[in-house]
């Protein structure tokens, strides 16, 4: 089979794409995937940039998210059958309830291989099924970005209706955030980088939208938006945002801490918000598995920006590194030669 795999996590140059055997024979509850599509994430850069301590694979074959078709099952496996068209989990070992510290951390394409292969042999434990509506493309978008969004709105404590919510840009986890927020009938007011992605962010259903660029004190805009602030802030340019996360959030309201675009704030200043912070990390099968009945029942469809053949896999990073995509960027297999 072709994958892709990094021998020196130095960047996406470090890439290459190589042949190698397919797995070997099933053992018990395991099941063979034959992967269709896979999707990028600003993770996968930091992976292959080595930013990640956690990440210690010598040959790492890249990138979290990934979908595909079950080929073959092994006797004692009920969770799925060949033919399920399914999505492989972020957290293989995560299946439900809190985040424990004996769960590992590193994840998919980081502490255990990634999804750049033809097939992949996996635990039952590991699969969840695509919704019906959905293409390959648009399951392998789930995995990181959607449940991160869906966990961060949801999962420490309901959103309810005609709260407001606070997104940031118009990457994977901020778009999926918008959907699942209006799907819970509550107010997005998203800030992004120019008036064009603020007119298309509206397009895809923010109800307000400031120019952090154009407002650099853009939490005062907010501020003034919402009569005193949001419910709940979903911050991810860390460094970059978090002073002004914080300053848009009401007293008591919530940010939910999910990434670094813009560095690891080490100092931060809590100003008169009192708001509850919560760290993010991705999310549980079972968040997995609630976020896609919602999907389902509101056939909610994937923003994919665009999408990349499987030996396309550097030019769709350098893409993603570029920060001009909208919503998903996804790479497609059945351009390989042997399909
Ligand atoms: N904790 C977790 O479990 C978890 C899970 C997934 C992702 N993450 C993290 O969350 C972040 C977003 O991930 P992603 O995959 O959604 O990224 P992405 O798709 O690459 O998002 C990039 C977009 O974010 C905006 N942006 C870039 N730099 C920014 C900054 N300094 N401040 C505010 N906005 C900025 C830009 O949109 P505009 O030009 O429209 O502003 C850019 O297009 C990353 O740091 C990632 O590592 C964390």
């Amino acid at each position: 089979m072709k994958i892709f795999i990094s021998r020196t996590l130095s960047g996406i140059d470090s890439l290459g794409m190589e042949e190698m055997p397919s797995p070997g024979p099933l053992g018990p509850g395991q099941v063979r995937i034959a992967l269709r599509s896979a999707s990028i994430n600003y993770r996968d850069l930091l992976v292959l940039s080595g930013a990640l301590p956690s990440v210690t694979l010598p040959e790492l074959i890249p990138c979290s998210d990934g979908a595909g078709e079950v080929v073959e099952a092994a006797a004692d496996v009920s969770r799925v059958k060949v033919g399920d068209r399914v999505a492989l989990t972020f957290n293989p070992d995560w299946i439900g309830g809190p985040w424990e510290p004996s769960r590992g951390g590193a994840g998919r394409g980081g502490g255990i291989q990634g999804v750049m292969r033809q097939e992949a042999v996996v635990h039952q434990e590991e699969a969840v099924l695509i919704p019906a509506h959905l293409s390959f493309a648009e399951g392998a978008t789930l995995p990181c970005a959607a449940v991160t969004a869906w966990h961060a709105l949801c999962a420490a404590k309901p959103l309810l209706p005609g709260m407001t919510v606070l997104l940031q840009g118009g990457g994977g986890v901020s778009l999926f955030a918008l959907q699942f927020a209006k799907l819970f009938g509550a107010r997005v007011i998203h800030v992004s980088s120019s008036s064009e992605r603020c007119a298309r962010l509206k397009s895809l259903g923010a109800d307000e939208t400031v120019d952090y660029r154009a407002n650099p004190q853009w939490s005062t805009a907010v501020r003034e938006l919402t009569g005193g602030g949001v419910d709940l802030a979903i911050d991810i340019g860390g460094a970059d945002t978090i002073e002004r996360s914080l300053a848009s959030t009401r007293m008591f309201g919530r940010v939910a801490l999910v990434g670094r675009l813009g560095g690891r704030a080490s100092v931060v200043s809590m100003g008169s918000s009192y708001a509850e912070m919560y760290p993010v990390a991705v999310g549980s099968r079972q968040d997995f598995e609630a976020m896609n009945r919602a999907i389902a029942f509101h056939k909610v469809r994937p923003v994919i920006d665009s999408r990349y053949e499987f030996a396309q896999l550097p030019a769709a990073l350098r893409r993603l590194e570029s920060g001009r995509h909208m919503g998903k960027i996804v790479i497609d297999f059945d351009s390989l030669a042997d399909r």
